[in-house]
């Protein structure tokens, strides 16, 4: 793995019964970039995304992280590298019981348990603030927040332990374009002050071109295509055609040159 890689992939297999998602898949992620990955639904991006964090573990394939392999990792050890980075799923995954100052904090409390109020609510807020949201988002409960600031909320929390990885499954999905595109301002803002490297799953179109650094495609269980756009487009797959050279893509281009 060279110094500029952050994430290594190499020849991973995943299947659930019968139905094989990726076979002989390959990816890397560069240091400080903002990688988008996008695929037909279904097609593993967020299966990809979990046996990268060690949530899935793989049938077959080797994959580093920051520089460590995550398969068969004691638990210990692997609580110590999954500290470096910060996680938005595909469902939020908030913990409904709690307010998002409570979230935020859980994994804080987890890895750093002497660290206790007032410090632990001040560190809470400075994350809360840094997703955009209102200090007043911290004592509500998830119920009580719109589907953007519910994302915001996530954010924080993954943000809460100074990842130095940001993985966002679907992060815009189900925000009206001017939300999603104060979201994609607001990870190309904390990518460029945090110096974070971003691994980003998005059928968005306006993020794809807003603010990847390069974009991997998913067909046929494996990576078929990573690079910029522009790239991309001079290949001759059909699915990227269409995907990107579309009228929704054509769209998205003519939005970014109004802009
Ligand atoms: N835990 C699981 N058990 C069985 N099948 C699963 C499991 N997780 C995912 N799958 C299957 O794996 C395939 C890929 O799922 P995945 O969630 O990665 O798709 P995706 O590319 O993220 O799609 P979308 O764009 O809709 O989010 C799907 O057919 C899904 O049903
Ligand atoms: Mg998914």
């Amino acid at each position: 793995m060279s110094d500029d890689t952050i994430i290594t992939v190499r020849g991973l297999k995943n299947a659930f019964g019968e139905q094989v998602i990726h076979d002989g898949l390959d990816l890397d992620v560069r240091r400080g970039e903002i990688l988008g990955v996008v695929g037909g639904s279904g097609t593993g991006k967020s299966v990809l995304m979990r046996s990268i964090i060690g949530l899935q573990v793989p049938l077959a394939g080797e994959i580093e992280v920051l520089g460590e392999t995550m398969i068969g990792r004691e638990e210990d050890e692997a609580k110590n590298i999954r500290r470096r980075w910060g996680v938005l799923f595909q469902n939020g995954a908030l913990f409904s019981t709690l307010t998002v100052a409570e979230n935020v904090e859980v994994p804080i409390h987890e890895y750093f348990p002497f660290i206790k109020p007032p410090l632990l609510d001040e560190i809470a807020s400075y994350k809360i603030a840094m997703s955009g949201l209102e200090a007043d988002a911290g004592p509500k409960f998830p119920s009580e927040l719109s589907g953007g600031m519910r994302k915001r909320a996530g954010l924080a929390r993954a943000l809460a332990l100074d990842p130095e990885l940001l993985f966002l499954d679907e992060p815009t999905a189900g925000l009206d374009p001017i939300g999603a595109a104060a979201f994609d301002e607001l990870i190309e803002g904390l990518k460029q002050k945090l110096e974070l490297t971003v691994f980003l799953i998005t059928h968005d179109l306006d993020t794809l071109w807003a603010i990847c650094d390069r974009v991997a495609v998913i067909a046929d269980k494996k990576v078929i295509a990573v690079g910029t756009i522009e790239e991309l487009l001079a290949l001759d797959h059909p699915w990227i055609q269409e995907y990107f050279n579309g009228p929704r893509g054509r769209a998205a281009v003519a939005g970014l040159k109004g802009q």
